[in-house]
């Protein structure tokens, strides 16, 4: 599982207490089960719920709090994603004597073949997660061979073997005033008290009780005492880690330093690409999640409808382009709001992708049940884990894009992407419209886009100043051609629902078929440029179509590729981004139109996690 929250602690005070309040702050990150573990006496008391962290408190009074009584202990709230949101699959997770006790952040690439020896070796599993392998694996190094007796050396073992991402806070009854935490490509912070040390996903967890904390590196372990913390490298080795102060404050911090979750979220899609993309590239093949379709139910699909609303309907937009080329088969994108209404040509080799982040939304839920009522495959592409929508799909891949709080899509959106190429590459490599070597290629590709949306996430300061610019704009108006189309409709999109402002998106080339009428001195009109040299011929078209905008006054705002140098005379602002391959440029050139969209909805003064009208979830038609 990704983005849970995660907190430990080692001190003076009553550790539940501490622990609780803790997982309180950060709930925003995860909320689908939570649990807790202290040391008291000799033992290990624990406790775990599905559903929010109310649940759990409600449990706890339920048992009682005396159990729990230690000044040492862990607590997790959970974001599922491998394994239903249920009270056996909710962390921590014990090994068989219940002495050692385990939380997780993260994904487990290998714990398939981790749980298959374990098993082997005739260990009982009692859940469907990756996370119990590690508590079985620490407990069965901590009583044999070189590691026996010495929890930090067997926790350094565990990690050493495992694959893939995590933060893992690890406690064995047997020294119960030490805590080991550990992280590879998840997020862990140390928070330094008086007496008293914490390990978190995330400061907000401990800033109430101190702002002194170290970040830790990749592959790095911390053991923490009331007295203090050293850090270690995974082989044993006094590892550096970065002291900070934290001057946040609270609110602030739970929304890691941002002002608002929606910039948080923009500031994570590097993050939510990767963790969408992770683990779906192994053996030389593309797979999918719970692909409860075969390759021959793949190979016998003739055509793609993807069915979806908002944001999610701009992400099969986007999708269409790749999926058609790279399989060959028709494709189709309909708004889920529609589909059922008009009676689609649905039969059993019609494959459809319901995209929703929510998986909650009433039109997309209508659409999936219409399409298997005629007798069509489902595949669901969704945020979260266990929704109505993958559970009533014939399968399901779902983006790990982790909590999206703030109401506009960002993050989803790109992992949606990113997790609509995968159902393409899926199907040509399935239908052997592409070599393997290409399908390998594609993901290639595909992996280095984290790193080029980190990049464009460096142009954020030049989008704000002209989004306060901007803000007293009546309207603004998006272009773009092939899939630079599918990215302005979203920044107009994004530009209603936040700023509230008249933002209309359109193919470039419709403009002088009566758009064109709108432009009026002054008006802004965003271009979305496709590359010079990925796209020569769509290129010298836009360019044509932006002076023929700026001919008659519009201020052109133009988001092109570094080195562009024919746009720039047409450009009364130019937002650079990296050159990435065309099919792949919507996951940088949207970035910018969602800060501006942030940007001037945050100057007109408003509140831009929470536009007003909306919700997160749709859950009527
Ligand atoms: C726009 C936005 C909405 C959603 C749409 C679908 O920023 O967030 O347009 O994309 O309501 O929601 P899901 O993906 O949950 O089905």
């Amino acid at each position: 599982m990704r983005v849970c929250g995660i907190v430990g602690y080692v001190g003076h005070r009553p550790a539940l207490d501490v622990v609780l309040a803790g997982l309180r702050r950060l709930e925003y990150r995860g909320y689908d089960s939570a649990g807790v573990a202290v040391l008291s006496g000799d033992g290990l008391a624990v406790e775990r719920k599905a559903g929010r962290l109310a649940n759990l408190e409600a449990r706890l009074d339920e048992v009682g709090r005396d159990g729990f009584a230690g000044t040492a202990g862990m607590g997790h709230t959970r974001w599922a994603t491998h394994g239903a949101p249920v009270d056996r699959n909710s962390h921590p997770h014990r090994d068989t004597t219940g002495r050692v006790a385990v939380v997780h952040n993260g994904i487990i690439e290998n714990f398939a073949a981790l749980r298959a020896e374990l098993e082997a070796a005739g260990v009982e599993l009692s859940s469907d997660t990756d996370s119990e392998t590690v508590a079985h694996l620490v407990a069965r190094a901590y009583a044999d061979g070189d590691t026996r007796g010495d929890l930090p050396a067997s926790v350094r073992l565990v990690c050493r073997r495992l694959d893939g991402a995590f933060t893992l806070v690890v406690t064995h009854a047997d020294v119960p005033d030490l805590i080991v935490a550990a992280r590879r490509s998840s997020p862990l912070v140390v928070g330094i008290g008086d007496g008293e040390t914490f390990v978190a996903s995330d400061v907000a967890a401990f800033i109430e009780h101190t702002r002194e904390a170290v970040e830790l590196g990749q592959d790095q372990l911390v053991l923490i005492t009331r007295d203090g913390y050293e850090v270690l490298d995974f082989h044993g080795e006094p590892a550096p880690a970065k002291p900070f102060t934290v001057d946040w404050d609270l609110s602030a911090a739970e929304k890691g330093g941002h002002e608002y979750f929606m910039l948080k979220e923009i500031d994570e899609q590097p993050t939510a690409l990767a963790d969408t993309l992770r683990g779906h590239f192994a053996g030389g093949r593309i797979v999918l999640d719970e692909q409860r379709l075969s390759d021959q139910d793949l190979r016998d699909v003739d055509k793609v409808f993807v069915v979806a609303c908002g944001s999610a309907y701009h992400s099969g937009l986007v999708a269409k382009y790749a999926i058609e080329h790279w399989t060959r088969l028709p494709v189709e994108v309909e708004l889920a709001s529609e589909f059922r209404y008009r009676d689609p040509v649905l039969d059993r080799d019609t494959l459809v992708v319901a995209v929703s982040q929510s998986g909650e939304t009433a039109d997309t839920l209508e659409a999936v049940r219409h399409a298997r009522e005629q007798k069509a495959r489902v595949l669901a592409v969704c945020n979260t884990n266990g929704a109505q929508i993958p559970r009533e799909s014939d399968a399901v891949l779902y983006t790990h894009a982790g909590p999206e709080i703030g109401v506009a899509s960002t993050k989803a959106f790109l992992a949606q992407i990113a997790a609509n190429y995968l159902v393409g590459l899926a199907l040509a490599q399935a239908r052997g419209t592409k070599y393997p070597d290409e399908v390998a290629r594609e993901f290639h590709e595909l992996s280095a886009m984290p790193d080029a949306v980190r990049r464009v996430l460096g142009t954020t300061a030049q989008v704000q100043a002209l989004g306060r610019e901007l803000s007293d704009a009546k309207a603004v108006l998006f272009l773009g051609r092939h899939v630079g189309y599918p990215v302005a409709l979203e920044g107009a999109l994004k530009l209603k629902e936040l700023a509230y402002m008249h933002a209309e998106g359109f193919a470039a080339g419709e403009l002088k078929h009566g758009p064109i009428a709108l432009i009026e001195p002054g008006l802004p009109v965003v271009v979305v440029m496709p590359s010079p040299k990925g796209r020569a011929v769509l290129h010298s078209k836009l360019v044509s179509n932006i002076s023929e905008i700026q001919a008659r006054g519009a201020r052109t705002i133009v988001i092109a590729e570094e080195g562009d140098d024919t746009v720039r005379p047409y450009a009364d602002e130019l937002i650079e981004v990296p050159a990435v391959p065309t099919l792949l440029q919507p996951l940088v050139s949207t970035v910018p139109l969602q800060v501006l969209a942030a940007e001037i909805a945050r100057s007109r003064g408003y509140d831009v996690d929470k536009p007003r009208n909306l919700a997160k979830s749709v859950t009527v038609e």
